[in-house]
């Protein structure tokens, strides 16, 4: 699969530190936020130390407890802001993820993102990105703060009993170690897990595309049972990570409470002996238990951590996606080198294969204002050819020039703006009528628009409808006919006022009688524009300034209908695709 970045968890961590590097402002106030609350926590059991003390020795408590009240005030409102910030860090953090993904995703070169399954690329926006936002910049404060809370307080308790300080500091050394292992299994289950999440959403995600068709097919229940394996698999994974971080919690509130009682134990045979004070006991038996929410905390963070690097490392995966903007690089030529060509398409000698398949050789083909339809049989390459003059792929040989100037040397954007592309399938993008019209055309006036619409036939439709343009037509223009849909696509293309018009089978759905006007129309406002259409239908064959026929990679024959009648291919194409319109056959 494409999307995958490299793995190893240590290449996890330098990418987040990549990603979280705008925000090491924002981090290191929530960081200081956050040892300042652990500082309180440290300081209070010195303070209780005072307290006790102060009442064995009969002396004044009234400092002592203030202190102690004080501190844990303060404590209280570091830890406030602390996690007031550090929700708010993740957050910020996570928004900069999701537009960063929106923007690799919508500057990829079409290849990299058809060759991405979709429900995959989904779930990598969606599920995790919310996983790192739920464990991600807590799990990493706390791996950096934890420690050193614990640093500090081994040296403290140390500093009150050498012997005591020893036994805490090797318990807590075995706790550590057992949960560095987890940490691990944790990450490559969860991350398990995710992947088929992915496949689980591309399952529901192929339904909703094909509905119709499942349902036709009597599938539901084979669609079902594959969504099911997806799941269980997920199940099983998170199940498995869950049991893994289960076990290191159990063992690291076991291995806390044992030093606890350890230290009581010990500890007050060292207070019978005279070796420690009351007071002091009760500061290193509170600095155990200080200690050990943290370290607890430590076992959940590390394994959040290992979830929030095997979401980000998918994430990561999807960031690497190439650029048009890398993989497209200009011509040395500035944009737009002047040119004394009139308005023209040029496509010169030009090949192209898919990875081993070949599918263009050496195709040389001129268009110039009017309409060149293109035809041959299915898989002959004319999606391809229009594919190219859109700069979604790039020749593996040859040029292709617009105005006589070749594409190459053009702004990408500047190019898209000066062509205008239905692509085969023509679905719409927009809820109504209205937005699918105008889409990518801004500043088109409504009676533009009007004359459009007329043009391509939609006009009396429109009319008749009670909501008019406001007519919702449903998600990818599902709800309106299909030959509606194709006009509605030839429309918007239309509105966009560009000098070159591709059209992959933009009539394909409709009767012959309006396609007649729809090509008599196009052929209207095509004086000045170069339209190229992809058709299997003959009407539009017969309305254009030339015909170009495509078989297996090679022109084949180029001229007017009439003229290439007396070639025996062209006549057979011909004669089959009008008897199929005429009887209705698809095709
Ligand atoms: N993304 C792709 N990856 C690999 N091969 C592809 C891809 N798209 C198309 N092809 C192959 O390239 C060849 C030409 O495809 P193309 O879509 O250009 O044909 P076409 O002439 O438009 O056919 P149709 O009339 O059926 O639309 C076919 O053999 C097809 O299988
Ligand atoms: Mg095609």
């Amino acid at each position: 699969m494409e999307l995958d970045a490299p793995p190893g968890p240590l290449m996890s961590v330098l990418s987040l530190r990549r990603w979280l590097s705008p925000y090491r402002g924002s981090l290191a106030v929530v960081l200081v936020l956050e040892l300042g609350a652990r500082a309180a926590a440290l300081i209070q059991p010195l303070a209780a130390r005072q307290v006790v003390d102060g009442v064995t020795e009969h002396s004044s408590l009234t400092g002592p407890i203030a202190m102690l009240g004080g501190v844990a005030l303060l404590g209280l409102c570091f830890n406030y802001f602390g996690f007031y910030q550090r929700g708010k860090l993740s957050e910020r953090f996570v928004r900069g993820l999701r537009e960063a993904m929106a923007r690799r995703i919508v500057g990829a070169p079409v290849s990299a993102v058809e060759a991405s399954p979709t429900g995959d690329v989904l779930s990598r926006v969606g599920g995790d990105t919310t996983l790192v936002q739920q464990t991600t910049v807590k799990a990493l404060v706390d791996l950096i703060v934890v420690p050193l809370t614990v640093v500090a307080g081994i040296v403290l308790v140390l500093s009150i009993d050498l012997f005591l300080g020893a036994l805490v500091l090797v318990l807590l050394a075995v706790i550590a170690f057992a949960e560095a292992r987890v940490f691990r299994k944790v990450a490559v289950d969860t991350e398990h897990a995710q992947e088929h999440v992915g496949a689980m959403v591309g399952v529901v995600q192929r339904i909703l595309f094909a509905f119709r068709t499942v349902k036709a097919a009597r599938t539901e229940r084979a669609e079902i049972e594959s969504f099911d394996r997806h799941a269980e698999s997920a199940y099983r994974a998170n199940v498995r990570a869950a049991r893994t971080s289960a076990l290191a919690d159990t063992v690291a509130y076991a291995a806390v409470d044992f030093t606890f009682l350890m230290i009581l134990a010990i500890g007050v045979l060292r207070v019978s002996t005279g070796a420690v004070g009351v007071g002091d006991l009760v500061a290193i038996l509170l600095y155990v238990v200080y200690i050990q929410e943290p370290v607890e905390a430590l076992t959940s963070s590390a394994s959040r951590l290992s979830e929030g690097l095997a979401a980000l490392r998918r994430i990561t995966g999807l960031l690497s996606m190439p650029q048009e903007s890398e993989t497209l690089r200009p011509l040395a030529a500035p944009a737009g080198t002047p040119s004394a060509e009139t308005r023209s398409v040029k496509v010169d000698r030009v090949s192209f294969d898919y990875g081993e398949r070949k599918v263009l050789r050496g195709v040389s083909i001129e268009a110039r204002p009017g309409v060149t339809v293109l035809v041959g049989p299915s898989g002959a390459g004319k999606t391809t050819l229009l594919s190219l003059l859109e700069r979604f792929a790039e020749p593996d040989r040859g040029r292709i020039l617009l105005d006589g100037v070749d594409i190459r040397e053009l702004d990408l954007s500047d190019l898209r703006r000066r062509i205008s592309y239905v692509q085969q399938e023509a679905p719409l993008l927009g809820a109504t009528i209205h937005e699918a019209a105008t889409y990518g055309a801004d500043g088109v006036d409504e009676h533009r628009l009007g004359r459009i619409l007329e043009a391509v036939g939609l006009a009396d439709w429109i009319a008749t409808l009670p909501d008019g343009l406001a007519t919702e037509v449903g998600e990818r223009g599902l709800r309106i006919s299909g030959g509606q849909r194709q006009r509605l696509a030839v429309a918007r293309a239309l509105a966009r006022d560009s000098e070159v018009l591709l059209l992959d089978e933009a009539t394909s759905q409709l009767d012959p009688i309006n396609e007649r006007h729809l090509v008599r129309s196009l052929t209207r406002e095509s004086r000045d524009r170069v339209i190229i259409a992809v058709t299997h239908r003959m009407p539009l064959a017969h309305e254009a300034d030339q015909v170009v026929m495509l078989r297996a990679g090679l022109v084949h024959a180029r001229g007017r209908h009439d003229e290439l009648l007396a070639d025996p291919d062209y006549r057979e194409l011909a004669a089959s695709t009008t008897t199929a319109n005429h009887s209705g056959h698809p095709r």
